[in-house]
Parts: structure tokens; C-alpha cells; sequence
């Protein structure tokens, strides 16, 4: 893992910033995909959730009664997911998608609120994608999104609570550096940090470079559920492998 992960160093303000920033719109868009994932799955299956986070969606799919995995490579991160979920919530693994080799298998592997971004090379995009692609029951699929273009911008939030400000300056073939810089203005939150600042490069795929790198592991787009989650400025897809058999064979038999 590299020395400075991103979210390291604001992941006790992340969740308190997204509502700040989001406020209603990410609980409708959290409600949405919940939903989303409830018709996928109607009876308690096995999910991994990749880019967990502090376990926006990863919580409340455990409480519903999933057996679900965290797959997140901030271990900050996780610490706030453990600490929000207690002994009852996800298994927590410390990785990044593209190098997880668990090996349990899922009805549903998630990939949401633009964790995909956070890949900035082709290489990356394939060892992602054939990552959840193995973790993959027979029958299992994959549900990412991926952020339009508008969504890569610099953009500022200010509220009596938070100063959030983040800076994307374009790198060219859709990279970005991307500088995040907080301030709580709300003690009572985090009484020991008041400033964060966070620097790492982001990469705004397209669906053209998805459908190409689904294409090389073996996936297929099956459908396009953006519909589904109104107002989340991204695109929504439900991927199989194209040859419907999901699972590699088990370690030792290959
Ligand atoms: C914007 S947050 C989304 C969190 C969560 N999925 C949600 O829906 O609230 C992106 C997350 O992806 C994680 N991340 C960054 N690089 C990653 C990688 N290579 N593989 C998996 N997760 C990654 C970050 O640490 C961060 O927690």
C-alpha cells in the first residue's frame, strides 16, 4: 500500500463532510441504491463492497442481514466503519479492489459513489474489474458506478459547520490531481483536528474505457440502471461475466 493512502488523514470528518456537502440528496441516492440492491438481492445473499468507505452502504446491507464483506484500502477508513457498525457489521478486509483476492464468493460485488475513480491507470481498471469479477458466485454480478464528467470540477462548501473545499486540476487522458482541504468549524465533531488536507489523482473514466476493460476480463454490461438512482450524476451498471459462469475454479483446482 502506498505511504499516504487517500482518505488517511480526513477519514474521521469524511462522513460528516459528504452530509455537509450532500446533505438530502446523498440519503435519497443512499435510499435508491439500498432499494437498487434489495430487488437484486430480495433474499439475504453475500455481498463484497469495494471501496467501502466508513460503510455508508456496507452498514445498513449487514443490518438487513447480508453476510457482507468491507473491502477498503484506507485503513482510517475502516476504522470509522468498525467503530459506526459494532461487532455485528461487515468483515472489514485492508485492501485496494484491484489487489483482493478473498476467497469467498458473492451474490453481489458493489463498486459505488465513484470508487472506480480512485484507479487512475488501464492496468488498474483490468485488475479491478477481473477482482470482482473472480469474487463472483455462479450467478453473481457486479454493481458500479461511474461519475459523468461533470462531476470532475473544483467545487467549495460552506456551511457553519465545515469549510470543504476541492481542487481538480486536469492532467490530460482524463487525470486529475485532486486536493481536498477541510475545515471544521465545530469542535464538538472531532476535538482534536480542525484542518485535513488530502492530495491524490483521480481518473474520470468513460463508458467506452469500462466497456472495453469489461470486455478484456470476461464482463459484459448487462444492464443500465442509472435510472434507478436519479440525481447521483453517474452512470449505474450491472455487469456479468460474459460467459455466465462467474467463479474461477477454487485455488488448488486450477
Ligand atoms: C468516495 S468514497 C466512497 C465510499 C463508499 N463506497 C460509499 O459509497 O460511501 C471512495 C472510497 O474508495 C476508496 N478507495 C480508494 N482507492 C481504492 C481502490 N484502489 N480500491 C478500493 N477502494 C478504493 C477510498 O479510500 C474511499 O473510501
Amino acid at each position: 500500500m502506498p505511504a499516504s493512502t487517500p482518505h488517511d488523514s480526513w477519514a474521521e470528518a469524511y462522513d460528516l463532510a459528504c452530509d455537509e456537502e450532500f446533505g438530502e440528496l446523498l440519503g435519497r441516492i443512499t435510499a435508491a441504491t439500498l432499494g437498487l440492491v434489495a430487488d437484486l438481492l430480495p433474499k439475504p445473499g453475500a455481498i463484497v463492497d469495494f471501496g467501502a468507505g466508513t460503510g455508508r452502504l456496507a452498514i445498513p446491507l449487514a443490518a438487513a442481514g447480508h453476510a457482507v464483506v468491507a473491502v477498503e484500502p484506507s485503513a482510517a477508513m475502516l476504522d470509522v466503519l468498525a467503530a459506526k457498525a459494532g461487532p455485528r457489521g461487515p468483515c472489514r478486509v485492508a485492501c485496494r479492489m484491484q489487489d483482493y483476492r478473498g476467497e469467498a464468493r458473492f451474490d453481489l460485488a458493489l463498486c459505488a459513489f465513484g470508487v472506480l475513480s480512485y484507479v487512475t491507470t488501464c492496468d488498474g481498471l483490468d485488475a479491478a474489474l477481473a477482482a470482482a469479477r473472480a469474487s463472483l458466485a455462479p450467478g453473481g454480478r457486479i454493481l458500479l458506478d461511474l461519475p459523468r464528467a461533470m462531476l470532475f470540477a473544483s467545487r467549495r462548501c460552506e456551511t457553519a459547520r465545515i469549510l470543504r473545499e476541492v481542487d481538480l486540476e486536469p492532467l490530460g487522458a482524463g487525470l486529475f490531481a485532486y486536493c481536498e482541504r477541510i475545515e471544521l468549524r465545530d469542535p464538538s465533531h472531532v476535538p482534536s483536528l480542525r484542518r485535513y488536507e488530502d492530495r491524490f489523482k483521480i481518473r474520470a473514466w468513460s463508458r467506452g474505457d469500462l466497456d472495453r476493460a469489461a470486455e478484456r476480463v470476461g464482463l459484459v454490461v448487462e444492464t443500465d440502471v442509472s435510472d434507478r438512482v436519479p440525481g447521483s450524476g453517474a452512470d449505474w451498471l450491472l455487469l456479468a461475466p460474459h460467459d455466465g459462469i462467474s467463479a474461477l475454479p477454487p485455488r488448488g483446482s486450477r
